[in-house]
């Protein structure tokens, strides 16, 4: 206490003696955290010795403090970093900052949000103080593009990551130590080195960016439990102001990010979720064909000549097999193409994600493991050869294209049959309390004194969300480690209740998502760029700068090339298409210019409508009955329309794939019925 005192009393005399010193005032504000640390322990006499001199340092601080240069203007900095004006949403963003606001920045991909932290780092050279912009970002790539972009600005960045050449670390912290580096790069898992956290407790931290913010929010595919620590890094930092940045936040989300980093009376910050150099074509395939029609429309895309350029080109594939297959069928064409999926040996991965980067591939066919963090500014097509497993996913990779403001082109080919992957997705994913009792035991057996180190990159996405049950149910107490090692402390117990709730809460979220992208994909009669707004809770309509979208400007050339592509299947010769990259062949001449065989009012999202075929009785019966049954007491069409049921019948779906694909037939009816009706239909094989 005395000691607190005394410490006080020289810093009070130093700072009034030369309050433009820098070195007074940081010595100032120790004082003041000590008083601060030590209040908690203090009794009533103890605070009422220590309030009076606390509170006239504090006074005498701000009054030095009030004297010294204002922060800059926001204009003063973006010029400074060499940029004629700002975009929507950054200045309200770099002000929040520069006034020590939390904040929340929500932009679509490629708005700019870099910026927003990067300009009140070159605020930091008037306060004395020095505060430091520590950046936390989930990926290396991303984190070593941005420093080197910041090598030619005039802002001092370091960055921190394993696998960086020998000394390059060290030499980091030294900048950081020192008081150079303005800012610092860094992965989640660095808090876990002692050095780093030593070196970070000698400067005062100004500002906290958590970048792809929405990696703290669980169920996410990005989801990173190394993010759920970072709250308490901030709270050992001495919980400067935070700024969260995401591309991706639907309200809920936002919510979650905010309380899962703690954030305090938060700035909200979106420029909207508008793209106006973007355009949608949603292109509806079913049925007959499907599969021609989507190589059709997706050649055609790729193959424009007329209009904007078309390529370099992204194209999005559900699974590693397609993305070979449909790697194969663009490379067919003469167009240089690489594949990049998260089975490829990490070499051969590099050298693709380089290859496009740098030019010499135009077309990258992907999974989702392609993009977090992609900053190629010139992409002009967004492909998606199957229906992405959620609104959300789909407009982020979407918004890979077109981040230079130019025109680009998102084009979705959907169909049912996705439908019935992304159903599986679901239900695989979906996992019991005693899923997670076995999990925990898993792990269990690994363990070294109850804990167990989990490499980077090791859990899949069931393991991910079963530790993340885990921990929510008191299993499991997750902490970063070294070299983004997970360390994982079992505690023995686990809360069946909350993993219970918890495991609904995943459900739930998952059907939720499902259920956006089927609407999404249904409906064909509203404008796609409006349907995103809305997801998105933007109220602002948009305002494209050249074509919309499918609903509001559809692209009779792309309608061509469907139909030609369909024409083709229902000649023998499109039959006879082998898999990979000679079924391009087979559709040579006829994309490109569309085919006069076929009226150009066929509509791509016209599904054909058959005369319907007479069913056989006996088992359209024996379906009523089976209906009935499943009613439960309420009207039998609750469960399925009649015409569903003959549909059924004429069908024959054998799988819950098969059974998505039937109009009518959704995914609740898969959840509740499907594998009992699979049944019937098995016992009626004969009829
Ligand atoms: N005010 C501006 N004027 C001109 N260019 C800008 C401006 N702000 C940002 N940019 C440029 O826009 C591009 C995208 O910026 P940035 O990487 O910050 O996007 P982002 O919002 O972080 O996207 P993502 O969600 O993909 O990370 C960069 O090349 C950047 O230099
Ligand atoms: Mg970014
Ligand atoms: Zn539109």
């Amino acid at each position: 206490m005395q000691e607190i005192l005394e410490t006080i009393e020289v810093a009070q005399r130093e700072l009034a003696q030369s309050p433009e010193d820098r070195l007074a005032s940081a010595r100032a504000r120790g004082a003041l955290s000590r008083a601060r640390e030590a209040w908690g322990t203090l009794g009533p006499e103890g605070r009422a010795r220590l309030s009076g001199p606390a509170g006239e340092l504090r006074g005498l601080l701000d009054s030095v403090a009030e004297h010294r240069d204002p922060p800059p203007a926001p204009e003063e900095l973006l010029e400074r970093f060499g940029l004629p004006s700002f975009r929507p949403g950054q200045r309200e963003a770099v002000t929040a900052a520069l006034e020590g606001r939390d904040t929340l920045v929500v932009m679509p991909t490629g708005a700019g949000k870099s910026l927003c932290y990067q300009l009140p780092a070159l605020a930091t050279d008037r306060d004395p103080d020095r505060p430091l912009v520590v950046v936390v970002s989930p990926l290396i790539a991303l984190m070593s593009d941005q420093w080197q972009r910041l090598q030619e600005t005039e802002v001092r960045a370091v960055m921190l990551a394993s696998g960086m050449a020998e000394g390059h670390n060290g030499r980091a912290l030294m900048d950081i130590e020192s008081g150079w580096a303005q800012l610092v790069l860094a992965a989640p898992e660095r808090f876990g080195s002692r050095a780093f956290r030593e070196v970070l407790g000698t400067r005062k931290v100004g500002l906290f960016v958590v970048d792809e913010a929405h990696c703290v929010a669980e169920w996410g595919h990005d989801f990173r439990p190394d993010y759920l620590r970072l709250q308490g890094a901030i709270a050992t930092l001495g919980r400067p102001p935070v700024m969260a940045a995401t591309a991706t936040a639907t309200p809920r989300v936002a919510r979650e990010i905010a309380a899962r980093l703690g954030l305090r009376e938060w700035v909200s910050v979106s420029s909207g979720f508008d793209r106006p150099n973007l355009a949608f074509d949603v292109v509806s395939v079913e049925g007959k064909g499907a599969v021609a029609r989507k190589r059709a429309a997706l050649l055609h895309v790729l193959e424009s000549e007329a209009g904007p350029p078309a390529r370099p080109a992204i194209v999005y594939c559900g699974t590693r097999k397609d993305t070979e297959e449909v790697a194969g069928l663009i490379a067919g064409r003469g167009i240089a193409t690489v594949a990049y999926h998260a089975g490829l040996p990490p070499r051969e991965r590099r050298a693709a994600q380089e290859a496009f980067m740098g030019g010499e591939a135009e077309v990258v066919v992907a999974t989702n493991a392609f993009g977090m963090g992609v900053d190629k500014a010139d992409v002009r097509t967004v492909a998606h050869w199957a229906v992405p497993t959620s609104l959300e996913g789909y407009y982020q990779e979407a918004g890979r294209g077109g981040r230079d403001g130019e025109p680009a082109r998102a084009l979705l080919l959907a169909s049912r049959m996705d439908l019935g992957r992304l159903i599986r997705f679901n239900t695989e994913r979906q996992s019991s309390v005693e899923d997670v009792r076995a999990y925990t035991a898993r792990l269990a057996r690994r363990a070294r004194e109850g804990v167990v180190e989990i490499a980077p990159g090791e859990l899949d996405d069931t393991e991910r969300v079963l530790l993340s049950i885990a921990e929510r149910a008191g299993a499991a107490e997750l902490e970063p480690g070294a070299r983004g090692v997970l360390r994982v402390r079992l505690t023995g117990h686990l809360d069946g209740g909350a993993a219970y709730g918890a495991i609904k809460a995943a459900k739930d979220r998952g059907w939720e998502s499902y259920r956006a992208i089927e609407r999404f994909i249904a409906n064909g009669s509203e404008c796609r760029r409006g349907q995103i707004l809305e997801h998105f809770g933007d109220s602002q309509r948009g305002t494209p700068r050249g074509r919309c979208c499918s609903v509001c400007d559809p692209d009779p050339e792309l309608e061509r090339a469907l139909a030609a592509g369909a024409a083709k299947v229902a000649s023998p010769r499109g039959k006879r298409g082998s898999p990979g990259g000679a079924r391009g062949s087979a559709l040579n001449g006829s994309t490109h210019h569309g085919s006069a065989t076929l009226p150009v009012s066929v509509s791509p999202t016209d599904s054909v409508v058959a005369p319907a075929e007479p069913v056989d009785e006996g088992a359209y019966e024996q379906l009523r009955e089976w209906r009935l049954g499943r009613a439960e007491g309420k009207p039998a069409f609750t469960v399925a329309a009649n015409t569903v049921l003959e549909e059924i019948l004429r069908t024959r779906p054998a799988s819950l794939d098969a059974l998505i694909e039937i109009r009518g037939i959704g995914p609740a009816f898969c959840e509740k019925h499907g594998e009992s009706l699979l049944e019937v239909l098995a016992g009626l094989a004969g009829l």
